[in-house]
């Protein structure tokens, strides 16, 4: 999504030479790794039931969903935060929810989730960039949290932020976007059944690539409208920034609802490439608003959507 703006810029390019050969040393250990990996004991199963917002599509494999990413924390290239993702620390985490709430507050990330039922939903993601895959995700509705911490009249839009933690987060020792990354809904997008907070995939604790311990999920709305890793939620009045939105407003609207009708001013949206199907799998039509229209397409009743794009 930065090619135009850098236009050859590589990951090597923008990373000083004690990390990268940091990063070499990494790889060179990569095999160790993945032993570590295959005899990881510790992810638990998640008990989650299913749900009626559930497609029934063929479901990527979790080697699909955790190695093909976009986190530009930990680097621009879609195999960066696989690598990088595991300097991540999760554990506490913090949620900040302010603004127009009732209950205003620094919450506890395992206070949050105590008692709230988890939910597996298999949802298509639809990324900006034209490819799509199938993901099981865990979570709960969005709109469960907010009511819990009470949405006060006059709250129009929800905000959310992504941690800021360069340190850990290698791609933020770089201007490659304004940091931190952050998005935002209206209030009934985010009320809707479907937008959903994820705490984990394929049966699992959330992948720290994937936007551990906790990150929003929107399935009709392009992807980066799934803001990862999130430490701030805060109920406004008026439209809260959003980082693609700002950075190239005129490829990337505040709505980025799904829509193959809707060119990106580089590319078609009229359809998608699969991940994980091959490279000779046919591309398949895009959906408006990924499929998911006749839950959502009522939000949007009366809206010039070539406009609110
Ligand atoms: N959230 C943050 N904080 N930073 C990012 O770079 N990328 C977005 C979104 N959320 C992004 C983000 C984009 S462009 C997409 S397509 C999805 O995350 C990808 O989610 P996945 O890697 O879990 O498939």
């Amino acid at each position: 999504m930065a090619e135009r703006f850098r236009p050859d810029l590589r990951w090597s390019d923008a990373t000083p030479k004690a990390t990268w050969l940091d990063r070499r040393r990494l790889l060179a250990g990569a095999g160790a790794a993945a032993g570590l990996a295959l005899a990881r004991p510790a992810a638990a199963a998640i008990v989650a039931s299913p749900s009626r917002w559930s497609t029934d599509e063929a479901r990527n494999s979790l080697a699909d969903v955790t190695g093909y990413n976009n986190f530009y924390e930990f680097g621009t290239a879609k195999e960066d935060p696989a690598a990088n993702a595991f300097r991540l620390t999760t554990d506490p985490w913090a949620v900040v929810i302010e603004g127009l709430v009732e209950r205003p507050g620094t919450y506890d990330l395992a206070d949050l989730l105590r008692g709230r039922p988890l939910e597996e939903r298999i949802y298509r993601l639809r990324c900006v960039e034209a490819w799509s895959m199938v993901i099981p995700w865990i979570g709960f509705e969005l709109a469960g949290l907010l009511a819990r911490v009470g949405v006060r009249p006059g709250a129009k839009y929800v905000a959310f932020t992504t941690l800021y933690r360069p340190e850990e987060m290698v791609g933020q020792q770089w201007g490659i976007l304004a940091w931190p990354y952050v998005e935002g809904l209206r209030l009934d997008e985010a009320m809707h059944p479907l937008t959903i907070l994820a705490t984990g995939l394929c049966g699992e604790p959330l992948p720290n690539q994937n936007g551990a311990p906790l990150r929003l999920v929107v399935p009709w709305k392009y992807g980066f409208k799934s803001i990862k890793s999130i430490v701030r939620i805060a109920l406004t009045a008026t439209e809260p920034p959003a980082t693609w939105n700002r950075t190239q407003p005129g490829e990337y609207g505040f709505y980025a609802n799904v829509n193959p009708a809707v060119d990106h001013p580089r590319w078609s949206q009229a359809t998608e490439r699969r991940i994980g199907g091959g490279i000779l799998a046919p591309r398949v039509p895009t959906l408006a608003f990924n499929g998911y229209g006749e839950h959502v397409a009522g939000l949007y009743a009366g809206m010039d959507l070539a406009r609110f794009y």
